[in-house]
């Protein structure tokens, strides 16, 4: 029997080339409008690039699942239009300047514009997959935007909160990030017309890669640079988000220590404490390694919802993602 296969990176992607070239095109085609901004907004966020990992994943998935057609381009458009619209809609909230290496879209054109942008985005992206006539897909289309969007609000309530769970802190990286992973692999799914228990294997294995990817996020906050990540690093404690390093180094460290964090999330930002002091402290108790464990806990447990599928390239592609999501730099 022939054995899963390690693949690359590049190899991983090459596998979908064609498929994603047309999901570029799909992308440019459905972001123009006849109002103008709509489409020099829509341009712009089409150009910025972006890793495209969330249609890669619905073309894997549905490659995996022996679909033939053109129903998983439009869709990884519409995937990675939700995405884009959550992006636009997250930046505006956050107050962020940087996306993907540029000035974000709110500091170019205004939270006024962003926000309807994000609006018309989500609808346009509903408009192509109502047009797939296929009630399941959409179901699961509205009820991940509806879940993406309670997790943004539940983010907000969680702000600037210095009690915040590894649990709640789950919960949310769930909403934000696993929901619309999960979605992706269950889409393929849906296309290729699999039972529900295959769909739901697929979609566990979503959930369980977007949980280490959002970690992984969470951690490159702390250890990356603005260069290579395309955002400001630091942002997440900037922005009164605790997220898994700190939640446990709050665990580890002592009041006096804690007191620092708080008063980050007071002051909203760094200014009588510097971001290397925090850094410090999430070195000294080695609070990044065990968030980069429990991203490897994840990745490990959603590849062992690979295990019923037959042996195939995109089943290697799908085994080997997890690695390079705990790898990433960017
Ligand atoms: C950014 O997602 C938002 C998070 C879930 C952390 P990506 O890192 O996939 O963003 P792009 O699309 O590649 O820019
Ligand atoms: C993730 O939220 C964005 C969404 C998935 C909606 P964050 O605020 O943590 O993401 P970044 O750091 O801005 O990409
Ligand atoms: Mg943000
Ligand atoms: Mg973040």
């Amino acid at each position: 029997m022939a054995s899963i296969k390690n693949l690359t990176v590049r190899e991983v992607f090459e596998l979908v080339r064609p498929e994603l070239q047309r999901v570029e095109e799909e992308f440019v085609l459905q972001t123009a409008s006849g109002v103008h901004p709509i489409t020099e907004i829509g341009q712009y966020l089409q150009e910025g690039g972006g890793k495209r990992l969330r249609p890669a994943l619905v073309l894997l998935s549905s490659k995996l699942c022996e679909y033939e057609g053109l129903s998983s381009i439009r869709l990884g458009a519409v995937v990675e239009m939700i995405h884009t619209a959550t992006l636009v809609h997250d930046d505006v909230i956050d107050q962020a300047d940087t996306r993907r290496g540029r000035p974000s879209t709110n500091s170019r054109w205004g939270n006024h514009m962003s926000v309807l942008a994000g609006d018309w985005l989500y609808m346009q992206a509903f408009h192509i997959a109502l047009a797939e006539r296929n009630f399941r897909i959409l179901d699961v289309l509205v009820r991940l935007t509806q879940v993406m969007v309670e997790g943004e609000l539940l983010q907000l309530t969680c702000l600037r909160k210095l009690t915040v769970t590894e649990e709640e802190y789950l919960e949310l990286a769930y909403r934000k990030t696993a929901c619309l992973f999960s979605a992706c692999l269950r889409v393929g799914a849906l296309l290729g017309g699999k039972s529900e228990s295959e769909e739901t294997q697929l979609g566990l294995y979503g959930i369980n890669l977007g949980l280490a990817f959002q970690l992984i996020d969470d951690v490159l906050d702390f250890t990356s640079s603005e260069e290579v990540l395309g955002k400001p690093i630091g942002s997440d404690l900037r922005e009164g988000k605790l997220t898994l390093p700190l939640i446990y180094l709050l665990r580890r460290c002592t009041p006096e220590e804690a007191r620092k964090v708080s008063q980050v999330l007071e002051e909203g930002g760094f200014h009588s404490v510097r971001f290397a002091e925090i850094l410090d402290l999430i070195e000294h108790y080695g609070t990044l390694r065990a968030a980069r464990e429990r991203a490897q806990d994840f990745s490990n447990k959603a590849r062992s919802f690979l295990e019923g599928f037959p042996n195939s390239p995109f089943k290697d592609a799908l085994h080997s993602l997890p690695d390079f999501i705990l790898e990433r730099e960017s």
